[in-house]
């Protein structure tokens, strides 16, 4: 982390010839409540130390720049006709916060920016929205614009609808944002208000596997699901399927495709195993909380349909190893990590075992991490 910081803050000085403002925004994990946030539910993640680091100036040369360090892309632009750039562009991300921004009146003047991040591209860990988080934080700064952190995170969010193109959740946002150190935050998506948990599970750690693919269409698949759902609130006359239960959803089973069904029901399901999880956790039960976490994987892999063949096959490594008590894929889908709870004196041996598996059966490797729960976006003195 520091060599990330020294890289980012040397760079800045190069370029710009003066000290910058300096964040940090970290990502995120999520032990388990997935695509229930979009739907008023409860999701349970956590900041991690892995992130983004960002450094911010003011710009006097009538134009605004920023470097993406990592990609050694460097960008001009100006403040008054901002667009979104051409799809899967890293622009988006700051431009849509910058739009964003300035819809809500908010002024800005012209800044230089230089980022570089180590989450792993594709790992389901939301670089995306440490990025977004990032610029907004840096901005308000900078520019004195008085925005709450609550404010922070709606902009980001909108930032990915508008100029991203995925109609995400709040969670991302919320947990890079509002993480604490040691804790999972047990988040209301619809109050916006969470309850932390000290996360401290003494013989057994949480690691992740990176699967190191992320199929195309995730997308489209992930707004997909979002417009099922809605659909589906509306046939039932609730806001949110957070509203419903699995005997109101029987109701309309004649008027929705079994597909779609399925769907409504995981959504349903999940947040209930996000409620039972917190339960677990309080209790000390790590038994039933890695149950639930394999049940979500289930749901996620044959009625959401938001699994892949990588992931699936990592859960079913997990499922082999006794020392392992849960595992899923986490994030979106499609690609990306699973999160396991595992034994301690066993993790070696699982991590073994697991990513040979992985290499004999795909021909490709695939990575290990250990994370620790972090705090939220701050300034970095
Ligand atoms: C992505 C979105 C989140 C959430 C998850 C699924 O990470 O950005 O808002 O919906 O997928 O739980």
């Amino acid at each position: 982390m520091n060599k990330l910081i020294s890289n980012v803050k040397e760079t800045f000085i190069n370029t710009h010839k003066t000290e910058p403002l300096l964040i940090f925004s970290p990502g995120r994990i999520n032990i388990i409540g997935e695509h229930t946030d979009y739907n008023d539910g409860f999701v349970f993640p956590a900041a991690v130390d892995k992130g983004i680091v960002a450094a911010f100036g003011k710009s006097d040369s009538g134009k605004s720049t920023a470097f993406a360090l990592d990609m050694d892309s460097h960008i001009e632009f100006s403040l008054e006709d901002l667009k979104p750039s051409k799809q899967g562009s890293w622009e988006n991300y700051v431009f849509g916060v910058i739009a964003e921004i300035q819809n809500r009146s908010n002024i800005i003047g012209d800044f230089n920016v230089v980022f570089q991040g180590n989450i792993p591209a594709g790992s389901g860990m939301s670089s995306s929205a440490a990025l977004e988080n990032s610029v907004v934080y840096g901005l308000n700064e900078l520019f004195k614009l008085g925005l709450s952190k609550h404010d922070m995170i709606h902009i980001s969010q909108k930032a990915e609808h508008n100029y991203v193109g995925v109609n995400c959740g709040i969670m991302d946002q919320y947990a890079s944002m509002f993480g604490i150190k040691n804790n999972a935050l047990l988040l209301d998506c619809r109050t916006i208000e969470s309850k932390p948990y000290e996360i401290n599970f003494k013989d057994h750690q949480l690691m992740l596997i990176n699967t190191n693919v992320k199929h195309s269409l995730s997308d489209s698949a992930y707004n997909d699901r979002r417009s099922a759902c809605e659909h589906i609130s509306k046939l039932l006359g609730i806001k949110a399927l957070r509203d419903a239960t699995e005997n109101d959803l029987k109701t309309i089973k004649d008027q929705v495709t079994e597909e779609n069904y399925q769907k409504a029901l995981f959504v349903i399901q999940e947040n209930n195993r996000a409620l039972k999880a917190s339960k677990a956790i309080e209790d000390d039960d790590l038994i039933t909380l890695g149950n639930l976490i394999y049940g979500s994987h289930d749901g996620l892999q044959h009625q959401y349909k938001v699994s892949c063949e990588e992931l699936d096959f990592l859960v079913e490594q997990a499922k082999l190893n006794k020392a392992v008590l849960g595992a899923r894929m986490m994030g979106g889908g499609f690609g990306g990590c699973t999160i396991n709870l595992v034994e301690k004196n066993a993790i070696e041996n699982f991590a073994e075992t697991a990513s040979k598996a992985y290499q004999d059966k795909f021909n490709k490797a695939c990575s290990v991490y250990f994370v620790e729960l972090s705090n939220g976006t701050h300034i970095i003195k």
